[in-house]
């Protein structure tokens, strides 16, 4: 674990009265996972428990919303449970709560919140509320390898695809991001073509370690006006078009078809996020989120990092899919700057809008 956080920095932040908190119980609730986690000090993880859905989704196809709240909603207490229990901890021993703000599923996040308001009132303990994203692009510093700011950070998941700037841990620029589908959301329509199950990512990487990746060309959205942008959405219908000729043909190569589909977006993701950290003359890579967790894709980056000369950085997988510990550190972080929320905190349901390029001005 790097020193970010100088003696100074502290010593300044307890002479004004605010004190990095000792004992962190941060809350996950905004997809399909109920997670609690307990960091002590801003370093140790003292416990990271995952409740997923996924099993409840499966038949579905898809995340139903409407389930999901109510499965967050008999979870939520034994998970926070487990991991003061794990962690060893009472819950009168923590000293401060965060937990997922947005984006995310609305009725997922106000379970979130609305635990860790209660949690945080009846205890008298502050509590900030997290930007999901955000989180998952600090979670890299649970890692014994940390990045340097500034840095370059891919967030690859379900719901977002996009490339940003972290300058510090309440400074994020983003530099671009998907105009349609998020690379995850590709994996998981691409599976549901094939009659593979949900989510599409984890199968689809199986299949495609068993494929060649030359097998067909799909197409690779270079968007030259905003090139650091992507699409996905033009990748998939060439896939569901190449699937149903060859259904009328006979046959589908499942393996070859999962193996060039996931070389196309490995291409595209790799060469968007090489080119904003030359653009912008960083020398680490982050990448992290749900795909992050695809092992082509750590491969590829670490192979064209080493090319450039640019450090890659990827969290265990673990850290890469939805989780609490990567709330509890972007929290801690929030908390030791100065940042709380108050009791009247919402959730927001989408990314809070700010203009390319720009700092968003508030890491929440
Ligand atoms: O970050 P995450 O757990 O949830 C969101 O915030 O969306 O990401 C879930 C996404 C799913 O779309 C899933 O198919 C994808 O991550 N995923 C993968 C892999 N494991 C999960 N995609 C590609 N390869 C994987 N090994
Ligand atoms: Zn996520």
């Amino acid at each position: 674990m790097q020193g970010y956080c100088c003696i100074t920095e502290v010593a300044a932040l307890y002479a004004w009265g605010m004190r990095p908190p000792h004992l962190l119980l941060a809350i996950e609730s905004s997809c399909d996972e109920t997670a609690a986690a307990v960091l002590r000090d801003g370093s140790r993880l003292l416990a990271n428990v995952i409740a997923s859905q996924i099993a409840i989704h499966r038949e579905y196809g898809g995340i139903v919303p409407e389930l999901a709240s109510r499965h967050h909603m008999t979870s939520i207490s034994p998970v926070v449970r487990q991991a003061l229990e794990e962690a060893g901890v009472k819950p009168s021993d923590i000293d401060a709560v965060a937990v997922t703000q947005g984006p995310g599923l609305v009725g997922s996040l106000i379970v979130g919140l609305s635990f860790a308001k209660a949690f945080a009132f009846s205890r008298n303990i502050p509590f900030v509320g997290v930007n999901h994203v955000h989180a998952h692009l600090f979670s890299i510093f649970l890692e014994d390898e940390a990045p340097s700011f500034p840095y370059v950070a891919l967030v690859v998941s379900g719901g977002h695809t996009s490339i940003y700037l972290a300058e510090g841990f309440d400074r994020v620029r983003i530099l671009g991001q998907t105009r349609d589908d998020a690379a995850g959301e590709a994996f998981d329509k691409v599976a549901k073509i094939l009659g593979l199950e949900y989510p599409g990512g984890p199968v689809i990487s199986r299949l495609a370690a068993r494929g060649r990746p030359d097998a067909f060309l799909f197409p690779r959205a270079k968007l030259p006006d905003t090139p650091l942008d992507f699409s996905f959405s033009g990748l998939k219908t060439a896939v569901l078009t190449a699937v149903r000729k060859l259904e009328a043909e006979g046959g589908v190569p499942i393996e070859d078809i999962c193996a060039s589909f996931q070389e196309a977006v490995v291409d595209v993701l790799v060469e968007k996020s090489v080119a904003a950290a030359l653009r912008t003359g960083v020398s680490d890579i982050v990448v992290a989120g749900g795909v992050a967790a695809n092992s082509r894709l750590r491969e590829a980056l670490r192979q064209a990092g080493d090319r450039e000369g640019l450090r890659v950085l990827c969290p265990g997988a673990r850290l890469c899919t939805d989780n609490a510990a990567m709330v509890a550190i972007a929290g801690y972080h929030r908390l030791r700057m100065g940042h709380e929320d108050g009791l009247d905190a919402d959730v927001y349901s989408r990314m809070p809008s700010f203009s390319r390029g720009k700092a968003a001005a508030r890491v929440s």
